[in-house]
């Protein structure tokens, strides 16, 4: 079986319904044939998800992401979108990303229950992991990663894992400009396959697709794509403009 390759827009909190609906239309415009084996994530803002479902009736080369959700189906947690909620609109769910764990202070517990929560609800979690820069420059970028990847995992049972993505995202290349390395993404994958595989064993390890994220554009996607532990990218800034994403997936593509 031909593993799949996925290429992950996150708008971030960019975009009202009707930016949403204009910058769908230009992509589904701008994006050509897109192979079976590679999967195209739309994850717009929770207010946009409708907007952009209606857009892609009838329309199979994108699927839907939520960016974050919370655990609990229902309750008196204000200001909070479910799992529960968006589960019959997106396919999958941002979990853990570094702006979720760095600006609204996300531990690595709560993120564990909305990765189990997704799971529950029969959605993929894209669960992020990645150190910030102090963690890198001081050593233990390896160890944080891998202490994400424990700890975010936890609560699945050995069938759930079977359906999880995870995106290795170093903290200091997120919307900063400066991507890391391909060599040293290479290395984290290694190290995050070598980790999975302890706790989970290497048959299923080996199945779980493994992104790159962190100031991906159209000239450094490949570098990424080329690394045999890639499976795809999360992309942020980038996925707002049609032009730049539709030539990122072309990159997915060839
Ligand atoms: P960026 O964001 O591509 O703008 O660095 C990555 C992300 O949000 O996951």
């Amino acid at each position: 079986m031909t593993k799949k390759t996925y290429i992950v827009g996150n708008w971030k909190m960019y975009c009202s319904p009707a930016e949403a609906s204009l910058l769908v239309n230009r992509l589904k415009k701008e994006v050509g044939r897109v192979p079976a084996d590679v999967q195209v994530v739309l994850c717009p803002p929770a207010v946009d998800l409708t907007t952009v479902r209606h857009e892609l009736s009838e329309h199979d080369k994108f699927s839907l992401g939520v960016q974050n959700a919370y655990p609990m189906d229902e309750g008196p947690f204000t200001g909070e979108v479910s799992v529960a909620m968006v589960a019959d609109i997106v396919q999958y769910v941002l979990c853990g990303h570094s702006e979720r764990r760095h600006t609204f202070h996300e531990r690595d517990g709560l993120i564990a229950q909305k990765v189990a929560a997704t799971r529950r609800h029969g959605l993929t979690p894209i669960l992020c992991v990645g150190e910030t820069r102090h963690e890198r420059e001081s050593g233990h970028a390896k160890q944080v990663v891998a202490d994400q990847l424990e700890t975010g995992l936890s609560l699945l049972t050995p069938e759930e894992m079977g359906d999880v993505i995870i995106a290795y995202e170093p903290v200091w290349a997120i919307g900063s400009g400066e991507n890391a390395r391909p060599d040293d993404a290479r290395e984290m994958f290694e190290y995050i396959r070598k980790s999975l595989s302890a706790v989970h064993g290497s048959a299923l390890a080996n199945a779980i697709p493994l992104l790159y994220g962190g100031s991906v554009n159209a000239s450094n996607a490949l570098g990424y794509l080329k690394l045999q532990d890639c499976q795809g990218l999360l992309v942020g800034g980038a996925s707002t403009n049609y032009k730049s994403f539709a030539t990122i997936i072309e990159k997915a593509a060839a």
